[in-house]
């Protein structure tokens, strides 16, 4: 959004920062005007704290403002969603991440494009602690309400540290990215680490573009599998995806990769369900069906009631009138 002088001047004017904090100075705003600036303000990574009557920052405010000030424009965060850069993991697909990542309570794990935080906030749930990357700073600060801890940082440039028992991910797929942001966060693995991430398609077929990657995947003993049609449709892409699994170090007992083909059955909705899940709610079923059998049976086993002599109600029908045989359409007499 391309910000009209006369709002770029006000919040010049107005903003007063300290650190992460921004405060507005000066005689109230009219409405409109604080709606137009809170809104550049977000899409930056800033968040009314009434708290703290400021707005807050997952970085220091000026630093986060300064490319505002420079450009006189900003990307809202409702055009970052309708650019469709930014496709959140839908909830089944998440609870595939989550399964084949194997996550138990205390487990370390980082999501190094965590976007809003739809796997982030998955992988707390399972009950392990997760540290969270994101350029965007708008979604960084999405996370940081959260409650998630958050790094608002270019993953690609982050320096690896091999202090994670697990990755989980879901990265931008544009020209490869996905393969970079992968092989990237594998470095930040411990030895006995396991990296999970939701991919482009393309990295099934066999390119120039495609073959250091899947050398890599067949090298540590990966395991690929196919998305099912349409899972990501909920959020604005049809875009097909394959599920990765690639240990940090190859196991011994490691079987040989196999890529999925176009004949490959997708992973369906129900082979995402944990297989305890299904065997409860089949024992429930049963239960059910068990208690309602019986129910019947002993209803059967009584002698029936005498049926009490009843008296036939009379209902008198209302005399019909010459007038109730024409129907007035038009309300007239
Ligand atoms: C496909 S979305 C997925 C978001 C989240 N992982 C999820 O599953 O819902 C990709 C996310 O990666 C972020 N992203 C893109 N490039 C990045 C980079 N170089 N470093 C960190 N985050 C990045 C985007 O802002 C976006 O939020």
């Amino acid at each position: 959004m391309k910000i009209p002088p006369a709002l770029l001047a006000t919040l010049k004017d107005r903003a007063h920062t300290d650190g992460n904090r921004l405060t507005l100075t000066g005689p109230r705003l009219d409405p409109r005007t604080y709606q137009q600036i809170n809104e550049i303000l977000e899409a930056v990574g800033g968040r009314w704290t009434s708290s703290e009557g400021a707005h807050l920052f997952p970085t220091d405010a000026d630093t986060a403002l300064a490319p505002v000030y420079a450009t006189g424009s900003v990307v809202t965060l409702r055009e970052k969603r309708q650019s469709a850069q930014y496709f959140p993991t839908p909830k089944p697909v998440v609870q595939r991440l989550i399964d084949l990542a194997k996550l138990t309570p205390g487990v370390r794990v980082l999501e190094p494009s965590a976007g809003s935080g739809a796997i982030a906030g998955a992988v707390t749930e399972a009950g392990a602690t997760v540290d969270c990357i994101e350029r965007d700073p708008g979604y960084a600060a999405v996370l940081a309400d959260a409650g998630h801890q958050v790094h608002a940082a270019d993953f690609l440039t982050v320096p690896a540290e091999a202090a994670y028992d697990r990755v989980v991910m879901n990265p931008p797929f544009t020209k490869g990215a996905d393969m970079q942001h992968v092989e990237h966060a594998l470095r930040f693995l411990k030895p006995d680490g396991l990296l999970v991430s939701v991919m482009s398609w393309t990295v099934t077929t066999e390119s120039r573009a495609t073959a250091k990657f899947r050398t890599l995947v067949e090298a540590r003993g990966g395991t690929v599998e196919a998305v099912g049609k349409g899972a990501f449709r909920e959020s604005g892409t049809d875009v097909p995806t394959v599920i990765v699994t690639i240990p940090a170090t190859r196991p011994a007992d490691a079987q040989p990769t196999t890529w999925p083909t176009r004949k490959t059955p997708p992973a369906t909705e129900s082979e995402f369900e944990d297989p305890a899940a299904i065997a409860a709610e089949i024992i429930a079923s049963l239960k059910e069906a068990t208690a309602q059998f019986e129910k019947v049976a002993a209803a059967l086993e009584r002698p029936a009631p005498p049926t009490p002599a009843r008296p036939v109600d009379v209902v008198p029908l209302p005399q019909r009138t010459q007038d109730q045989l024409f129907f007035d359409f038009d309300g007239a007499a």
